[in-house]
């Protein structure tokens, strides 16, 4: 005997986007403090692409199923959950399962869809909404005034990072890998995008600072890059690490800087970290950004949506790196 049945996606073993199939599942039952979500839209992340390769495995107790995020309509909630209840839109956190018609999410990692975006857009918000507004302004204490560096402007997470920090009053210098990819970050207010294929981002940016250099960097791409961050750190800067696009080793250099200009070099992933730790970003999101989304100041900026069961075609998409701003996989609820 079988319950209500679903459509997911699953990995067939570790390797490329040949791994991908659409299999069936039941519907599983909220658990304490969680809600269920009858998903319209689930965001496609860089991080999905690792763990599909097996290097980025879930945590323990999280699903086998990919996926960090959703935004659709409750349908169930376990007994104790006050917000939200069945029949409100929300977009929600998840350690796994997203890609799957219906979804569990703790209640405290559920925000409302805000009210100038459709659900389908919503989904792409939580996982880079909770990434930047945690690394750029509690660790990396971007304040107004101060000169920020994003690596990967043009990503889900550096799109999203441009549009923050322009919010809160810093001046946005992007690097991005085409002049189209420039030109989209600088449509999100960054005040300087460079091509990093074509010029040398630490000219650029000693250029555009006059020396002085910048206070905080905010980088995905690791390896090389780590020494030439440090080089354009402005005294009291900060380094910010979230992945490693490019390695996470690098060769010997020079540390000096790090002691004479008084740097600060940290870093995080969002995984693995507790729900109450995410819970207490989700609060301070819904307090300082989501008057932004109301207003229709910020937003998800979205490449292209599949349906769920082309989500093979999205992995390649992703890892072709031909997008700006998010991609989505819908499933037509
Ligand atoms: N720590 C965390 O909690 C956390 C959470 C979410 C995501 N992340 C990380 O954040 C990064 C972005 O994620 P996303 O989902 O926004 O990915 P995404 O949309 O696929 O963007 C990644 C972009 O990085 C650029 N890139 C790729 N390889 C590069 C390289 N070797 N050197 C320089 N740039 C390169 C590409 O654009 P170009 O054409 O400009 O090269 C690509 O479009 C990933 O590394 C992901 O693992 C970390």
């Amino acid at each position: 005997m079988h319950g209500p049945r679903m459509r997911r996606v699953e990995f067939a073993g570790k390797g490329g986007p040949e791994v991908i199939r659409i299999a069936e599942a039941d519907v599983p039952p909220p658990g304490p403090g969680q809600v269920l979500i009858e998903v319209a839209a689930c965001g496609v992340n860089r991080p999905d692409c690792l763990q599909r390769e097996g290097a980025y495995p879930p945590p323990k107790g999280e699903s086998d199923v990919p996926g960090l995020e959703v935004a659709g309509k409750v349908v169930a909630h376990d007994d104790g959950v006050a917000w939200p209840r069945a029949g409100e839109a929300v977009c929600a956190l998840l350690g796994s399962g997203g890609y799957a018609e219906y979804a569990l999410a703790d209640a405290a990692l559920c925000l409302p869809v805000p009210q100038a975006l459709g659900v389908v857009e919503a989904a792409g918000l939580p996982e880079a909404f909770f990434t930047v507004f945690d690394n750029v302004f509690t660790r990396g204490r971007l304040v107004a005034g101060e000169t920020f560096l994003v690596h990967g402007g043009s990503s889900g997470i550096g799109s999203t990072a441009i549009q923050l920090a322009k919010s809160a009053g810093a001046i946005v210098i992007a690097t991005a890998g085409s002049p189209q990819k420039c030109a989209f970050c600088t449509k999100l207010g960054a005040d300087l995008a460079i091509d990093y294929k074509t010029s040398d981002f630490v000219e650029a940016v000693k250029a555009f600072t006059a020396k002085r250099g910048v206070d905080l960097v905010l980088d995905m791409v690791g390896g090389s890059y780590l020494p030439r961050n440090i080089s354009v750190m402005a005294i009291e800067g900060r380094l910010v690490q979230i992945g490693f696009l490019q390695s996470h080793v690098t060769e010997a250099f020079d540390f000096r800087p790090v002691m004479l200009r008084r740097l600060t070099l940290t870093g995080s992933t969002l995984r693995a970290r507790t729900v109450e730790q995410k819970a207490a970003i989700s609060v301070a999101l819904r307090e300082k950004v989501w008057p932004l989304l109301e207003r229709g100041e910020v937003k998800p900026w979205v490449a292209a949506t599949f349906p769920l069961a082309e989500a093979r075609r999205a992995h390649e998409l992703m890892e072709s790196s031909a997008h700006c701003g998010k991609i989505l996989l819908v499933t037509g609820r």
